[in-house]
């Protein structure tokens, strides 16, 4: 049998990240985990509880609820996609919205809220078999990944997916301010002082302006190939 691996896939927001990691765990049948969709499901329940919003932010609300939050990603073989729940709610919905979106930046700078995140994902990511996405996944929760790669694409084809994906789920949004919110997500995740997004030294790169999701999967088929030669 081949050697089950770590695949780590870090980069930018909206890059197409998940839907490239899907496509992986779904040929490799393997595990596919969203970071992202972990510290979206923090920042919903601190905006519930009113510990995040317009001019409030209490640090030391968020620590002490901090243990309460409990997050599960469950397969859903009927729509055939993981789906995000809090505390055994389903919130794959939620998570999505335009608040979360402007409040999940404040929320993952926070270190103890990083420190149990990285913490959950190193236990599902014990038995390997497992392609992560996020954007320390390669340099801080498996540095030792067997596979790392670092996604990037402009701005403008970014915000064009991300404005399709929200439109595609009934969510009325303007273009300009999907935008806004990559470019400040870009920059507040790049300039954190805890794990910062940066491509790892050994990640290798991958821009898929103009690229398909077959033709990513085509370009990844030789890296897994390669790696499993041990090149
Ligand atoms: O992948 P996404 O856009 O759904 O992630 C939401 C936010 O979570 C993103 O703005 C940065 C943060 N995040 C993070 O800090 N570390 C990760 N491993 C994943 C996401």
């Amino acid at each position: 049998m081949d050697k089950r691996l770590i695949i780590a896939i870090d980069g930018y927001s909206s890059c197409g990240k998940s839907t490239f990691a899907k496509a992986i765990a779904k040929e490799l049948k393997y595990i596919y985990i969203d970071s992202g969709a972990m510290y979206r499901a923090v920042t919903l329940f601190c905006l519930r509880k009113g510990y995040i919003g317009k001019g409030i932010f209490s640090l030391e609300a968020i620590l002490s609820d901090l243990q309460n939050i409990h997050i599960g990603l469950i397969y859903n073989p009927d729509i055939v996609e993981y789906e995000t729940f809090l505390n055994s709610e389903n919130v794959e919905a939620e998570i999505r919205g335009f608040e979360v979106s402007n409040f999940v930046s404040r929320i993952s700078q926070i270190p103890e809220v990083r420190s149990r995140m990285v913490e959950m994902q190193r236990q599902i990511g014990v038995f390997k078999g497992i392609v992560m996405d996020g954007r320390d996944i390669g340099t801080v929760v498996f540095p030792d990944a067997d596979i790392k790669i670092f996604m990037t694409a402009s701005v403008d084809i970014r915000a064009k997916r991300r404005y399709e994906e929200l439109k595609g789920r009934n969510i009325e949004v303007d273009f300009e301010e999907v935008k806004r919110n990559i470019i400040a997500r870009d920059i507040a995740d790049e300039n954190r002082d805890i794990s910062p997004l940066r491509r790892a030294d050994d990640a290798i790169l991958l821009d898929n302006s103009r690229m398909s999701v077959a033709g990513q999967m085509e370009w990844v088929r030789n890296i897994i190939a390669a790696k499993r030669n041990g090149s």
